[in-house]
């Protein structure tokens, strides 16, 4: 087998060639003066299965251009299996027509990536699980919340693991039932004639306990600031946050920090340059690993 990582690859390739027992590649990479995609296998890869590690973040374009042509190049080397391990995927939120005239973006990346040859799929708490049945041959999606709340599950006081909104509130319920734990979301209300929203936990209070909302991605911060501020005026006592991918677009850090949350847990689901004292960072490549061992056997 021969891993073979991508410039968007989080870090996590020397690991999984490790576990697998497989030879690591680096595909190499560059950006022309007018600014296409170039990429290179060093190595033949026919008849051998390859395993190509790439998120698609940062720069999401680029990242999905340099996957779909590395997939591309392996299928007609011969590559016996093509796994494509895209810890983060784009454009998953992308997942339906919210006004007409919209495209499914998710639709058209996991149709594209099999359609060049990928065989195989293995990916990270997608936005909607449903959105992988676009992909045309085998796929796995890890759910890492439960890994990642293990982190500190421990050390909190009554503790309550909250969603932000319905949509999230299977994730909740993932983490909650694994550790035999309360759950809930966040219900929103509109003021008929202010419009003004407001929210509050559905069916538990949180004064004076520990809470731990879970989403699958912070993007702006936005949604997390927002629920952290209503749970601290709640009287919460402290407010984690685990998410699988934390983009952390612009000022999103300092944003939900200046909001109360007290720490923020994450997987290595993409490369992160910048160390941020607040957030804790999880390897999940022993369950990339694993994952892509059941794909393959499967
Ligand atoms: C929404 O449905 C998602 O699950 C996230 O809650 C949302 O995309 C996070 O974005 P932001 O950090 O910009 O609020």
């Amino acid at each position: 087998m021969i891993i073979l990582s991508l410039p968007g690859s989080p870090g996590i390739e020397r690991n999984l060639a490790e576990q697998l027992g497989a030879e690591l590649v680096t595909v190499e990479s560059k950006v022309f003066p007018d600014g296409e995609t170039y990429i290179r296998l060093p190595r033949d890869v026919s008849g051998s299965p390859v395993v190509i590690v790439q998120s698609l973040y940062p720069d999401q374009d680029r990242r999905l251009v340099e996957l779909l042509l590395a997939v591309d190049t392996c299928k007609d080397m011969g590559a016996s299996r093509i796994v494509a391990v895209v810890p983060y995927m784009a454009y998953a939120r992308q997942d339906r027509r919210f006004r007409d005239g919209e495209p499914i973006s998710i639709k058209l990346v996991l149709k594209m990536l099999g359609y060049v040859g990928a065989t195989h799929l293995l990916t990270v708490d997608m936005h909607k699980s449903e959105s992988l049945n676009y992909f045309p041959g085998k796929f796995l999606e890890l759910t890492v919340l439960p890994t990642i709340c293990a982190e500190v599950l421990p050390e909190l006081k009554e503790p309550l693991v909250l969603a932000p909104d319905l949509g999230a509130l299977k994730r909740a319920r993932i983490v909650a039932e694994k550790f035999k734990l309360q759950y809930d979301y966040l219900e929103k209300f509109r003021d008929r004639v202010t419009g003004e929203v407001t929210m509050k936990p559905k069916q538990f209070d949180v004064g004076g306990r520990d809470v731990i909302i879970v989403d699958d991605i912070i993007s702006t911060g936005g949604t997390i600031a927002k629920a952290t501020k209503i749970l601290k005026s709640m009287g919460a006592r402290k407010v984690y946050v685990a998410v699988a991918h934390a983009l952390m677009v612009g000022n999103a850090y300092e944003r939900i920090i200046e909001s109360g949350v007290d720490l923020v847990l994450t997987a290595n689901t993409i490369r992160r340059e910048v160390v941020q004292p607040k957030v804790k960072v999880v390897d999940i490549s022993t369950e990339i690993s694993s994952g892509v061992r059941k794909l393959l056997q499967g």
